[in-house]
This record gives C-alpha cells, structure tokens and sequence, in this order.
C-alpha cells in the first residue's frame, strides 16, 4: 500500500471587507504575530505536507513583511475573485507536482485557532475515506427562518444541522474537477465540499472544536487571540 501524500493549500487572497481594518485580516496582528504567520506555522508544525501553496491577492502588498515568505516549505500563486476561484487557482498551481490520489487539506487563512489535535483528526479520520470531508461542529443555537419583514416562519430543526469549518480535506484530482465543473456551471461555491457534493459526492464531517472561528468581525480578532492563550497545543509566541 502507497503511504497517502498530503498537500495544503491556504486561500489568502480575500480583501476582509467586513473586518474594515486598514489592511486585509490575515496581516492584522495577534500577540505580535501576523495572523497569516501564525496559521502558516501551526499547520506547518503540525503534520507533514509535500508542500504549502498560499494564494494571494495580485494586490498584496503585505507578504514580504511577513516570516512565512522565508519559509521554504511555502510557495505562493495568484488568487482570484471569489474564494473558490483562488483554491482552484492554488490547485492549478500544484497541478505538475501533486498526483490525482494525493489528499489536499484547504484552510482559510482566516482561522488561526485550530487546534493540533483537529488537525489530526481530520487527517486520521479519513485517511481511508474514498472521498475525504471536512471539520465541522454541531450548531448549538435555536434557528429561525424569517420571512421578508424579518417576521419568523418557522423554527428550524437544528439536530441535523452542523457548522462547515476548515481545514477540508479532499482527493486532488476529484477536487480538482469538482471546482472547475463548479467554475463552469457558473456557480460560486463557499467550501470545497460544496463542490464536491455537486459531483454527487459525499463528504464526511468530521467534529472539530467550536473555537476554530473565522475572523470575520472586528470583534473576532480580541476572541481568537484569547483562544489561542487558552489552546491546549498552544504557545503561539
Ligand atoms: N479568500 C480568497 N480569495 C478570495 C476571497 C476570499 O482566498 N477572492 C479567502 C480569504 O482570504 C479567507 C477565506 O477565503 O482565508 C474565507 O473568506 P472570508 O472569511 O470571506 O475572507 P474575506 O473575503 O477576506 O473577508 P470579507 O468577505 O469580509 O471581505
Ligand atoms: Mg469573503
């Protein structure tokens, strides 16, 4: 049997719209750390990957300043639009060195709050799989559906209901060809395994801890610095 080959690959090309700091979140800084910096150095400390493709803005004008464009084990390509586009971007890029079976774990560079032990997880847990899934956690909060005056029409069953997180981790060929059938359909998805279920495939969830957050808004960037304090895996400095 062929020991499985892992590639990651980290979209960072997005402009963190909704964060209105000066510069995209990924270069704000976490106990002195740049966020980029310190999700880079987690994964990479982690486990091992045949190799790290990052995918940047054709704006960026932050990467140089950071510790992670001295790392060797870190190459970087240009992203694109949306979210999807710069994955398939990173993809593409890998596309030479990286075989149809090797898995690929994608993670947003937004969430530096993975703990090890996930990471493991999800590499663990589906090194057998034929189709590979994702870190997702169980939605804990009673949800509503509002109708367009933001009346409620119905509470909505939430046992059935997980939240998708990252890393998500597929098969580089099969995800490959999911998100350029996606990209040709016109549809924009959100995670890989969107893509992946449009094939008609069937991700795995893989229960992860509900502090691998995203930052997203202002507040969320106070909240994962005291959540990587309190990581059992952790220091981050
Ligand atoms: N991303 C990307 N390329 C894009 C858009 C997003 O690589 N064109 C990445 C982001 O850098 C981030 C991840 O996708 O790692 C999740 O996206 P999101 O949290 O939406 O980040 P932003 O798009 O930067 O934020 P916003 O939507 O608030 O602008
Ligand atoms: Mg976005």
């Amino acid at each position: 049997m062929t020991v499985p080959r892992y590639w990651l690959v980290v979209p960072a090309a997005g402009s963190g719209q909704r964060m209105q700091a000066e510069c995209p979140k990924q270069y704000l800084r976490i106990h002195d750390r740049f966020v980029i910096d310190i999700v880079l150095s987690r994964l990479l400390n982690s486990a091992t990957f045949e190799g790290c493709m990052v995918a940047l803005s054709g704006s960026d004008q932050w990467w140089p300043s950071t510790n992670s464009c001295a790392d060797s084990r870190v190459t970087t390509c240009k992203g694109g639009a949306a979210r999807c586009d710069s994955v398939l971007a990173a993809l593409q890029a890998l596309g030479h060195e990286a075989r149809d079976e090797d898995w690929v774990l994608v993670h947003d560079v937004a969430r530096p709050c993975l703990a090890h032990t996930d990471l493991s997880a999800l590499m663990t847990g589906l090194a057998q799989h034929p189709v590979g899934g994702l870190l997702a956690t169980p939605v804990t909060d009673t949800l509503k559906q509002a109708g367009p005056e933001r009346q409620v029409l119905a509470t909505i069953d939430r046992r059935l209901l997980w939240r998708a997180l990252t890393p998500q981790m597929f098969r580089f060929g099969a995800l490959r060809q999911a998100l350029m059938s996606a990209a040709g359909a016109g549809l924009s998805v959100t995670d890989e395994a969107s893509a992946m279920e449009h094939m008609g495939a069937v991700p795995m969830l893989v229960e992860g801890r509900p502090d691998n957050i995203k930052i997203t808004l202002p507040a969320d960037l106070a909240l994962a610095g005291f959540i990587l304090s309190q990581l059992p895996d952790q220091p981050v400095h």
